[in-house]
């Protein structure tokens, strides 16, 4: 049996800026990427007909239709390449979750882009790294960074990416929610809340970070942030993380409150929603401490459960290739 698996990171946003939305729906974006040691596995096999299935972490969760992205990234792939890169009628797509699904964490986009890497390798298609960022960005916003991981710079949709210096390894402590979080509503919230501040005598003050301030001027990088990341220490880094998406994604999931105060009572550098959330991430001083915030945070009942990562981790990488090609 000819089989390729890929193993695909989560990632955590350390600056989301969100300007207004575009004509398309879109918001423009300045966004830091971080991929996360959580993995996914994507399993591309050939076969007479496809399909998907998908076992672990919230999989009863995710469709496995034409709407699941793994298959569109693959149809993407083969747009772009031709039907006649396909060795077979059909290709069995397994997906091994770890990522919670809909949690801020663009599990749905790590598995697209494993998919992508994978049938890439699989069918000999051939597609270079920057070609397959831009079948990537055909699929959605965060694909293109999957593929890239590390610490990157995401402007646009967050789909132009650009790797970023970074030193050392950073210890986070991640706290899944009971619920789930629709990116499009987190959004859409974002763009109520800033029409609701505009006009208010004090709008866009006294929002520290993680807070936004609406409405909204063109984005821009936090070149403090960076120069953190460059310098490699946590307790430079943790201050500086901001997520324009959070007062959204508290409004949404007011119970996300507690969950950041508690990180924050238990000593984490850094609080914030990953991403469109409701995932919570912590930056803690080392990995000892990372142990210790874990424990606290279980123990304060405020979250699912919580999973110890570091960061960053490589992108989108193929761990095993069909026995006759190894
Ligand atoms: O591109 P992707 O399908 O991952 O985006 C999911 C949703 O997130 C979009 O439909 C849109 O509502 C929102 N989004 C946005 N601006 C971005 C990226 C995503 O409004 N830059």
């Amino acid at each position: 049996m000819t089989a390729v698996t890929a193993r695909v990171p989560a990632k955590v946003n350390l600056q989301l800026s969100v300007g207004p939305p575009g004509a398309d729906g879109y918001h423009d974006l300045v966004t830091v990427f971080h991929a996360l040691s959580l993995f996914d596995d994507v399993t591309v096999t050939s076969a007479d007909t496809d399909s998907v299935v998908v076992t672990g972490e919230g999989a009863r969760s995710v469709p496995l239709g034409p709407d699941n992205l793994a298959a569109r990234a693959v149809a993407a792939l083969v747009n772009a390449v031709g039907p006649g890169v396909r060795d077979a009628p059909g290709l069995a797509i397994e997906i091994r979750k770890r990522i919670p699904v809909a949690a801020g964490l663009a599990g749905g986009s790590a598995d697209a882009a494993g998919a992508l890497v994978a049938s890439n390798e699989l069918w000999g298609a051939g597609l270079s790294h920057q070609e397959l960022t831009e079948v990537a960005a055909r699929v959605g916003s965060d694909v293109g960074f999957a593929l890239v991981g590390g610490t990157a710079v995401g402007l646009g949709r967050g789909d132009r990416v650009t790797p970023a210096l970074a030193a050392g390894t950073y210890h986070w402590v991640l706290a899944f929610a009971d619920g789930q979080l629709s990116t499009p509503a987190v959004y859409a919230a974002c763009d109520r809340l800033r029409a609701g501040r505009a006009g208010q005598p004090d709008a866009g003050g006294g929002a520290g970070a993680g807070e936004a301030a609406g409405p909204p001027g063109p984005p821009q990088l936090n070149t403090a942030l960076m120069a953190a990341l460059r310098s490699g220490d946590p307790a430079e880094l943790g201050p500086l993380l901001s997520n324009d998406l959070q007062p959204a994604a508290v409004s949404l999931l007011p119970r996300l409150r507690q969950t950041l105060a508690a990180g924050r009572e238990h000593g984490a550098l850094g609080s914030i929603v990953s991403g469109s959330g409701p995932t919570c991430a912590f930056l803690a001083r080392d990995g000892a401490h990372a142990r210790d915030l874990a424990v606290a945070l279980a123990g304060a009942g405020v979250c699912r459960t919580v999973a110890s990562v570091t960061g960053p981790t490589p992108g989108a990488t193929v761990i095993s290739v069909p026995s006759t090609r190894a």
